[in-house]
């Protein structure tokens, strides 16, 4: 494994966008700037919920270190920088604005601008306020509304300055992992729950959509994650358990996005508790968007199990995997590109890919040979994705730094530059040097 990138920049077409990603509870310290409390927080604080029971309080000390983080997203040479607001940090009760909080988007914004670097917005990257989580947050019909508030005031606010907006990161995280599969705050296990919260969070990036158009904010998309999801075994049910996992996983949020419903081995599950009257909002979900981004990290093997729907479970597979355990499956990306593009005809962006590994610094000094190894795989698939004919048009690494990674709390350390969670002092890593070799670019 080498210490090297094994593509440059000039490897990729003209204006091809390389940048790094962030959100905002992760990284910026919620306990600062009259941000109001979120269900992340109570959903923290819960015994058993988080490893360490760990918060975003602190995080990355991103609210006060902001300057020194951006001049570390320009000094590697990318062009852009993927961030999101937080509601609460907004809107600390989900409805009033506090004006500290838009005031730190504002010089956000104005500090990777004069840097050179483009401002990728992502309006909700999973805290949400705790008074609107109190009023059944997702669940509650109520949400598109607020969520339209709220794009609004950021749009108003930033909505000059962006170069692009995506409402909602990871629907599937927000909606299915959060409500069906408890893992995310707010840790409920209820189908009903989750087919509502499914079609809010739909509705709600609609919405968005609408509110962003009408505040003149341009070049607006939606950002979903995906897996490769690959039967475990020949036989014909695990054939049909992963048709199942894929419906779930890669398009129940990418189909009705793009006109296309929600899949048909959904509906089975969740058709009965979807909010009355939920047709009458698809076509609202579906508004035309102007790029569609990818988050990737790795495959899933499944097998089915005669449990409950969807009667299925995901195995172990032969692959040398991350610190999160997941599978390092570079081929995986080729094929989700591929898939994404089967379904949508404006420009694609991988918007999130990375890997966790347990970096320590040595004498002043991360070496993460294994990420850059991973990178290096998968930048190369994803022009493989290109040569295929996929309208790639950039790739995001997950992660700047070191962050709070949810469920799994500080241990998991995903960053192109180290932190330490203790003095809050940043060291680029390997990675990071070899990023910022890989994309000088040449006078
Ligand atoms: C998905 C999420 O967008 C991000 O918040 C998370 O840290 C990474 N993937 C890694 O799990």
């Amino acid at each position: 494994m080498g210490k090297r990138m094994t593509f440059s920049r000039a490897d990729l077409p003209e204006g091809f966008v390389f940048g790094t990603a962030t959100s905002a509870y992760q990284i910026e310290g919620h306990r600062f700037g009259g941000a109001g409390p979120t269900h992340w927080d109570s959903f923290a604080a819960t015994p058993g919920n988080v490893v360490r029971a760990e918060d975003g309080a602190t995080a990355c000390d991103h609210y006060h270190r902001w300057e020194e983080d951006l001049d570390l997203v320009r000094d590697a040479n990318f062009d852009a920088y993927r961030f999101s607001t937080s509601w609460a940090r907004v809107m600390p009760d989900g409805r009033t604005v506090n004006p500290e909080g838009l005031d730190f988007y504002d010089r956000l914004v104005d500090g990777m601008l004069e840097r050179g670097i483009k401002p990728a917005l992502t309006l909700y990257h999973w805290e949400l306020p705790s008074d609107l989580s109190d009023r059944g947050g997702w669940t509650n019909a109520d949400m598109p509304g607020w969520f339209g508030d709220f794009a609004e005031v950021v749009a108003r606010r930033i909505g000059d300055r962006v170069w692009s907006v995506a409402p909602i990161n990871e629907m599937w995280c927000v909606a299915w992992l959060s409500h069906f599969l408890g893992e995310h705050a707010p840790g409920l296990r209820d189908v009903r729950a989750a087919a509502r919260a499914v079609h809010h969070v739909l509705a709600s990036h609609g919405r968005a959509v609408e509110a962003l158009r009408g505040a003149g904010v341009a070049n607006v998309g939606a950002v979903c994650n995906f897996e490769d999801s690959r039967p475990a075994d020949a036989s014909a049910g695990a054939a049909e358990a992963a048709a199942r996992y894929h419906a779930i996983y890669n398009l129940l949020f990418l189909q009705p996005l793009t006109g296309g419903g929600y899949p048909d081995l959904v509906l089975e599950g969740i058709g009965a508790h979807l909010p009355r009257g939920w047709e009458g909002d698809m076509k609202a979900i579906a508004a035309p968007l102007d790029w569609f981004g990818v988050n990737y990290y790795t495959r899933r093997n499944i097998a089915p199990n005669d449990g409950p729907w969807p009667h299925l479970h995901d195995v172990p597979g032969r692959l040398e995997r991350t610190a999160m355990g997941w599978e390092i499956w570079p081929q995986g990306l080729k094929a989700t590109l591929e898939l994404v593009a089967g379904h949508v005809d404006v420009p694609i962006y991988v918007t999130e890919n990375g890997m966790a590994a347990p970096d320590e610094v040595h004498r002043g000094e991360v070496r993460d040979p294994a990420r850059i190894d991973f990178l290096n795989r998968h930048v190369d698939c994803a022009r493989a994705a290109m040569d295929a004919g996929v309208d790639l048009r950039g790739y995001f690494v997950w992660s700047l730094l070191d962050n709070y990674e949810w469920a799994l709390g500080y241990e998991k350390r995903f960053g192109l530059v180290h932190v330490d969670f203790e003095s809050l002092e940043r060291t680029p890593k390997t990675s990071w040097h070899a990023m910022r070799d890989a994309l000088r670019r040449t006078p």
